[in-house]
């Protein structure tokens, strides 16, 4: 990278550290896509100090014993800090200890299909979950089409706090518009990936550009802008979801017993996203489609205040904005090591990142060691509001 070719445009500003709140780190049983050591080192050179791990891994995170698994794998691996969220299944409905409930960042329902084996499909285990689900983090649902309003639904009913993930359609977006307007506790994000690329791109990428939700229409992708800019979209997530390029390329099962499946290999759906992020909304800013402030409230304040994040201090972002870079093939943090921007020319890098006062990445190398990283957990009571601080 050449970080010293500066253009007259070109600035150096300093960023809150980014808080992402939709992350897929692989540990347990993922390991070759994804570590909490790796997919934290990509989530420093991308500017985030703060990363929330879900529960779609093998096993997944559903139990006590294998939420306690993950997390002194994550104490002992992740360099940037970092919270679990719990998976809910038929089994563990209403069967949650508080302690864990109090433990994780959050629960999280896939009433869609989706990568690993996470998938309610039973109305009477939704309706456990949101009755019984006692936060402090929220609700957050996969949720897709006509699951969009019904999960909305739920959360009204039962007084429940819902964030709903990777919100890809206009439709979907207009469900969570409306019920915004009536009050609902109802909050979303949107991906990169959604902001930027449209099916169309898929002739390009073909099953790299394959994820869920899967990639929308051009029209799809405008209402999300449309929505960034009348505030309906509260944040943006990276959905960082890492496979490795033989598993999305469909190259020979090579998994023993796999063999019958590989004359009709599925790609596992799912990209990565860690160290585009700022770079994309870098470039959104550059070329006037959104503001700083937004880009901050987006990816930092609206993040940490809807899961209840503490603030961390002495942390922050160096980055540049409006030096052009072309995104590399390889040479990425992440295990994947690929990434469906390659090539795309964007105009922000991250130069360097500072977690409590400790330079953790350079613009090229990453420093902090594994289990430098500190566990955050959601505050237990609301936030005061601005309104409240200062009276
Ligand atoms: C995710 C994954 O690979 O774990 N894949 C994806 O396409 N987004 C699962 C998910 O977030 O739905
Ligand atoms: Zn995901």
């Amino acid at each position: 990278m050449a970080h010293s070719r500066l253009s007259p445009q070109h600035s150096k500003l300093r960023l809150p550290g980014l808080a992402d709140v939709h992350v897929h780190l692989r540990e347990p049983g993922g390991e070759h896509k994804e570590t909490f050591a790796t997919g934290t080192a990509a989530a420093l050179a991308g500017g985030v100090t703060t990363v929330l791990a879900m529960p779609n891994t093998t096993p997944p995170l559903a139990t006590a014993e294998t939420f306690a698994l993950a997390w002194a794998r994550a104490q002992a691996g992740a360099r940037s800090d970092w919270g679990i969220f719990l998976g809910g299944t038929d089994a563990n409905a209403g069967a949650l200890a508080p302690a864990l409930q109090a433990q994780a960042a959050g629960l999280k329902l896939y009433v869609n299909d989706t990568f690993g084996q996470l998938r309610i499909d039973s109305l009477s285990t939704l309706l456990r979950h949101f009755a019984s689900w006692q936060g402090p983090g929220p609700i957050v649902c996969h949720a897709e089409r006509l699951m969009v309003p019904a999960v909305i639904a739920l959360a009204a009913q039962f007084g429940q706090r819902l964030h709903i993930a990777h919100v890809s359609r206009a439709d979907e977006l207009a469900v969570i518009r409306a019920a915004k307007t009536r009050g609902l506790p109802v909050s979303c994000e949107v991906t990169p990936h959604h902001l930027w690329l449209t099916e169309e791109d898929l002739l390009r990428l073909g099953p790299l550009g394959d994820m869920r939700p899967r990639l929308a229409t051009a029209a799809d992708r405008a209402a999300l802008w449309q929505g960034i800019a009348d505030g309906t979209v509260d944040s943006i997530a990276t959905d960082h979801a890492p496979h490795t390029l033989e598993e999305k390329l469909g190259q020979p099962a090579r998994e023993p017993g796999n063999a019958q499946h590989s004359a009709r290999h599925t790609p596992p759906p799912g990209v990565p996203g860690l160290e585009t992020m700022l770079p994309l909304l870098l470039t959104a800013v550059h070329e006037g489609r959104l503001t700083l402030e937004r880009l901050v409230e987006l990816t930092a304040t609206a993040p940490r205040h809807i899961f209840r994040l503490p603030a961390q201090s002495e942390t922050w972002v160096e980055v540049d904005l409006g030096t052009p870079w072309t995104l590399p093939e390889r040479g990425w943090q992440t295990k994947a090591s690929w990434s469906p921007f390659t090539g795309l020319t964007v105009y922000g890098h991250v130069v360097r990142t500072i977690v409590r006062g400790v330079e953790v990445f350079d613009g090229n190398i990453v420093s902090a060691p594994p289990g430098f990283g500190r566990p955050v957990r959601p505050h237990h009571s609301e936030l005061k509001s601005h309104s409240q601080e200062e009276q």
